[in-house]
């Protein structure tokens, strides 16, 4: 997972469209363009804005979850440009011109993704706070592990990439269930990752 401190993202952030006078409580916003879920947003944030805020606030997209706020929980799991990111740590306006994927985009009630339709399948949550989180990283990880992304538990670089649960459990250690739903999850990412292969 991706995290970048608010002062680093503030000397990246793209046009500023409000000017703050120094010594000031005044806002500074920007303008920010993202594609979520397959469609153009066009917001005007605080530079101050998570993305997870941006969705939740901004966009009413309140699938994504705050458990923590500060990046140890991984319940506001999203998927931008492919790789999954805790979007509480990071600022929206960071984010200008990505592909974002919420929970809400991966599949619908009537149209499940694979993945959700595992976790059902496999009981893989008791609450479901974490849930959203959790699924948003499960497809990444089956993901990263198809491109041959190592971690820290590959004991081979050189050989092709498994799906052991090994890989699993490390890749998602950073999703926390409060409900210890972690074997049920691990079953229902295997079974996705035997539906891929
Ligand atoms: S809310 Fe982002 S990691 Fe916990
Ligand atoms: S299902 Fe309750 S915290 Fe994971």
């Amino acid at each position: 997972m991706v995290g970048v401190s608010a002062a680093a993202a503030l000397a990246v952030a793209p046009s500023v469209a409000g000017a703050k006078p120094a010594g000031t409580d005044t806002p500074v916003t920007a303008k920010v363009s993202l594609t979520v879920n397959g469609q153009r947003r066009e917001l005007e944030l605080d530079l101050r804005t998570s993305l997870l805020d941006a969705a939740r606030e901004h966009l009413h997209l309140t699938g994504s979850k705050k458990g923590c706020d500060h990046g140890q929980c991984g319940a506001c799991t999203m998927i931008v440009d492919g790789r999954r990111i805790n979007a509480c740590l990071t600022l929206a306006v960071m984010h200008q011109g990505s592909e974002i994927t919420t929970i809400e985009g991966l599949g619908q009630p009537e149209n499940l993704h694979p993945m959700q339709a595992a976790f059902i399948k496999h009981d893989g949550y008791q609450c479901g706070y974490c849930t959203p989180g959790q699924i948003c990283s499960g497809v990444a990880v089956l993901d990263e592990i198809k491109a041959g992304i190592p971690s820290h538990v590959t004991a081979d670089l050189n050989a092709p990439m498994q799906v052991t649960e090994a890989e699993i459990r490390e890749r998602m250690s950073g999703n926390i269930c409060r409900c210890g739903a972690y074997s049920n999850i691990v079953e229902a990412m295997t079974e996705v990752a035997g539906r891929k292969a």
